[in-house]
Formats: structure tokens, sequence, C-alpha cells
């Protein structure tokens, strides 16, 4: 089989990676990819949002299965311009994808079908909106409705900063068009976990949890990022949880989307929060976490691929998932210092060959490409996910954090505390 891979950072890097593990599989493609994922797949320059190009190139190389990673390329209807030039993809529709494309579709999902969920309202007039907030009670959070590199929910202590944040989304529109209408949400407290699952239009099969540190610096101070680093599975992920989600949160979505006439089949990462009064959705995701994938697909037993093929003919009944439950996993993200505003690029990175042959030990390539002499630079805020199994999550933070010394380039910067919360579950 021939498979095309769209998307160029660390989990397009773990999916290519798991699915060249497949014996089905001859050949990989990456577009655009980067300079990491060229170790597994060979990238084209093509990008993400370049639909007819897409096609055109999986046409040209007779690709078998297309697997789409990103959000921009799935919410913009990449799968619909496939399907209509008769080629295998996975991934959801434009029609399913507004789970993410969209928050005020995802909060109105729930509340007709009565998926748990911080209270809200949704507004599309900024005087209104202003309005709400004179009653309202502090803290709240604020959500642009459509796509913002997961950097337009803004939670707001006092009145005047949830004033000024409709102003900075709606007014100054901050974020383009993603704050035409926005979403004004109760304020929750707990743990958060991520949950991703495998969907084939009717059945649900959730992956091992994970928790990501979504704040640039240590303590969970700083700006929100695209995640730090993450560990999996999350301790506080337990039985009961597990449970009360697969009967009022994972199905009912699943069933929700098909009532609603947008089956979904995909990936869902479900973003939860663990509050006094049970588990909770922030969010929802219409494809793989970065760096969520980066912890689940090491333990994955399965063939990624087939698991793919399932979800697209609906038989996913018919597969066992099933994860390595004797080993953890901790992925610590090497960005460059500055990230998520303003960074350098273009630094040697040396080091990634100590990962060579040594098993649990994973580099995934967030933001990296080749200079003119093949050395490998950094080329993005992200650089590495450096990422190691353990016995434990103890171990194997203890292995990742050991393995991140390995790598060095200027401006190296990392979170010290990925884990933490590992600790407290004692
Ligand atoms: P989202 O993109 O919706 O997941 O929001 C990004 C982050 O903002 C989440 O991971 C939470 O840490 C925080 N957040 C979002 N919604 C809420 C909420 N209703 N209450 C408290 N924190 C929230
Ligand atoms: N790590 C969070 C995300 O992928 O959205």
């Amino acid at each position: 089989m021939k498979v095309l891979i769209v998307g160029s950072g660390g989990r397009e890097h773990a999916i290519a990676w798991k699915a060249a593990q497949s014996p089905k599989v001859d050949k990989i493609y990456c577009a655009p990819g980067n300079a990491g994922i060229s170790q597994v797949a060979e990238c084209v320059p093509i990008g993400a949002m370049e639909f007819d190009k897409l096609v055109e190139f999986a046409k040209e190389k007779e690709i078998d299965l297309t697997v789409i990673g990103m959000d921009d390329p799935l919410v913009g209807g990449v799968v619909d311009t496939f399907e209509e030039a008769g080629l295998r993809v996975f991934g959801p529709r434009k029609n399913a994808a507004i789970l993410e494309g969209s928050k005020a579709f995802s909060k109105n999902l729930m509340k007709k079908y009565h998926i748990p969920t911080a209270a809200y309202e949704t507004f599309r007039n900024p005087d209104e909106a202003m309005a709400y907030l004179e009653t309202a009670k502090m803290p709240i959070v604020l959500k642009a409705d459509g796509l913002a590199l997961g950097k337009g929910v803004l939670i707001c202590q006092t009145r005047e900063e949830a004033k000024e944040g409709v102003r900075t989304l709606m007014l100054d529109k901050k974020f383009g068009s993603a704050g035409d209408e926005i979403v004004i949400e109760e304020f929750m407290t707990g743990r958060e976990v991520s949950v991703l699952s495998f969907v084939d239009g009717n059945v649900v099969k959730i992956m091992s949890s994970a928790q990501d540190h979504k704040r640039a610096k240590d303590g969970d101070q700083g700006l929100n990022t695209g995640g730090m680093g993450n560990f999996s599975p999350s301790p506080f992920y337990t039985k009961e949880v597990d449970e009360f989600c697969k009967k009022y949160i994972y199905q009912p979505t699943v069933d929700a989307m098909k009532a609603e006439g947008r089956e979904f089949k995909g990936i869902i990462f479900f973003g939860l929060m663990l509050t006094e009064d049970g588990p909770k959705v922030l969010e929802y995701n219409a494809r793989f976490g970065d760096p969520e994938a980066q912890v689940v697909l090491p333990r994955l037993e399965n063939d990624i691929v087939e698991v793919f093929e399932a979800c697209i003919d609906g038989t996913l009944d018919q597969v066992d998932l099933k994860f390595d439950n004797d080993r953890a996993t901790v992925c610590v993200i090497l960005a460059s210092d500055g990230y998520p505003v303003e960074y350098k690029k273009g630094f040697v990175i040396e080091g990634l060959e100590k990962f060579e042959g040594r098993d649990g030990y994973y580099v995934f390539h967030s933001g990296t490409k080749f200079n003119d002499k093949g050395q490998f630079v950094t080329n993005g805020g992200r650089v590495l996910g450096v990422t190691a199994n353990g016995a434990s999550l103890k171990e194997a933070r203890e292995n990742a954090y050991r393995a991140a010394e390995w790598i060095s380039f200027e401006n190296k910067y990392m979170r010290h505390d990925i884990g933490k919360a590992i600790d407290e579950a004692e």
C-alpha cells in the first residue's frame, strides 16, 4: 500500500512512524512533512491547504490511503475533496469536522443532546455580549468560535478583563473571522484529561488517556501553547471516570453527530475536565492531539493502518484496540526560546543520533528542516518532542528528561515540570 500523510508536525511524525511499522505499507509520503519525517516518509512540498495539488499528487502516485493529521484542512473540507475524486481518505468530512471548527456548534450539540459541559451563551453581537457580562459570575471564559491555533480562549478574572476580551475577539478581530461569534462560558475547575478515540460513524473506541501541559512556563504560567509536553496514561482517568464518559460523553457524541446527519469518521479528541460534579467536555478536536499522538501511539499495539481502514469501512467493532498497559510514556517538547510569541529559526540541532537503536526512546520532529549542508536545523517554535517509555510514569519521566539532555541547539527551551502531577497521584 502507498500512504500519504498530510501535515508537518510531531503528530504527523508519530503517525508516519507508526504507519511505517504496518506490514501492509510499502511506501509513505508526507505533505509537506519536515526533516525528521523524511526519515520514515518521502516528503513532498505541497501545503496542507492545497487540496487540488494534494488530490493530483494522490492520483499520480496511486495513493491507496491518505491520512489527514491537521485541523485546518479537515475543517476546510479536504476529505470531501478527496472523496469527490474517488480517493480513499481518513478523517471527518467538512460537515463533521465542524465539531472542532465551531465552538458554538459543539456547545449547541452538547446542550441539545445533554452531554455534560460548562453552561454557556453564544453571541454574534458585541453589545449583547457586553450586556451579558454586567451580571455574569466571574471568573468567566471567552472563546472565539472558529480555529485560532488554540489561542482563542480567554480566561477572565474580572468584569473589566472580560469586556476587554470581547473587544479583542469581536471588535479588534485578533483572530479574524474566528471571532465573528463567541462563546461565553462558566469557568470550571478540576484536572484536565485528553482522551483520543477512533470513530467509524457508529462505534467509538478510545485510546490511552493523556495529560497535556498547555502553558509555556513551569507551574502552568505563561501563555497558552500548542502543548509543551504530556504524559500517558493519566492516573486521574480512573475506571469510574472511564465508565461515566463512555455512557454520557463518547457514545452520545458520536450518536448526536449521526442524528444531525453529520456522521463522524476519524479521530475525536475529547478535552475533558474532571470537575466536582463529574467529567465535563472542555472541547472537541477532530484529529489526533499534538503532542498527545506522540505519547499514545508508541504504546498502540495494533496496526494503525488497519484501524484507519476499519474507521473508513465502518468495521471498527471488529477491531480489538490494544495498548501496552505495562508501560507509560512521557513527552517533553524542546522549543525555541520565545515560543509561542517570537523565536528564531535555523539553529543546528545536535545529538539526534543518540536515539538510534535505543528501545523505548523516540524523538519526534515538530519543526525541523535540513540546511544546505544537510544538517538538521530548528524550523519552528516547537522543535522536537523527546519521548520515552518506562515501567511507570515516574520512570518514563526520568527517561524523557534524561533524553532531553542528549539534544542541544541554541535557544533550546523546555518546561522542567512535565508530569509533576504524577507525584500528586500517589
Ligand atoms: P479549549 O481550547 O476550549 O480546550 O481551551 C483551552 C484551555 O482553556 C483548556 O485546556 C482549559 O485549560 C482552559 N479552559 C477552557 N474552557 C474552560 C472553562 N470553561 N473553565 C476553565 N478553564 C477552561
Ligand atoms: N495538544 C493539544 C492539541 O493538540 O490540541
